[in-house]
């Protein structure tokens, strides 16, 4: 069996986090992690599970303003950030416009601060509803892996992501 996990990442957490999601599945499947653009229709159409994720900004998907604005805030002078290889590609909400219907199954991740969900808001929530839009049968409820204000992810947030990539292999 063959999953493909689908990450948009600017820093580095959702990157980080879709490895270990990866990692997790890797127990009963043959996995794919792959940047939102190298996850081309050709990898996809074999897949018997797509799990995507993203970061959450402005409260939901990212957008090609608010990529932007991440950029620049790497780039500003004393920045501690560094930006992940494929930061300046397209994001999930590009991807998903031109995604083909799919049938298969399908789960949804985001990273967001380690705050309530109604003032972070969460991307997790609109790519489940992409997934479902494009055919896929969505078998998980979408889960968040949580960053400090600072942005760092969270201690224990790489062991649960792989501890979410199990169940999600034996669900
Ligand atoms: C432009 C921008 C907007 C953001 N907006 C939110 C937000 O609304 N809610 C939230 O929880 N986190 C927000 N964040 C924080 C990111 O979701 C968080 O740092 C995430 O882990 C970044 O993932 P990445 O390292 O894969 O890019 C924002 C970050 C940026 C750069």
């Amino acid at each position: 069996m063959h999953a493909v996990v689908v990450y948009e990442s600017m820093y580095g957490n959702t990157h980080v986090v879709a490895d270990a999601i990866g990692a997790g599945l890797s127990e009963a499947y043959q996995v794919d992690v792959v940047g939102v653009d190298r996850a081309d229709a050709g990898l996809l159409e074999d897949a018997d599970l797509l799990v995507v994720g993203g970061p959450t900004h402005v409260h939901g998907m990212s957008r090609a303003s608010t990529r932007k604005a991440a950029v620049e805030q790497a780039r500003e002078p004393g920045s501690e950030l560094t930006l992940d290889p494929d930061a300046e590609g397209p994001g999930l909400r590009e991807w998903f416009d031109a995604l083909p219907s799919l049938r298969a199954r399908a789960a949804a991740f985001d990273t967001r601060v380690n705050l309530p969900p109604v003032v972070t808001g969460r991307a997790a929530k609109g790519i489940g509803r992409r997934l479902r839009r494009h055919g896929l049968r969505v078998v998980a409820q979408p889960e968040s892996f949580l960053v400090t204000k600072q942005g760092a992810l969270e201690p224990d947030e790489v062991t649960r992501a792989r501890q979410w990539g199990r169940e999600l292999a034996g669900a």
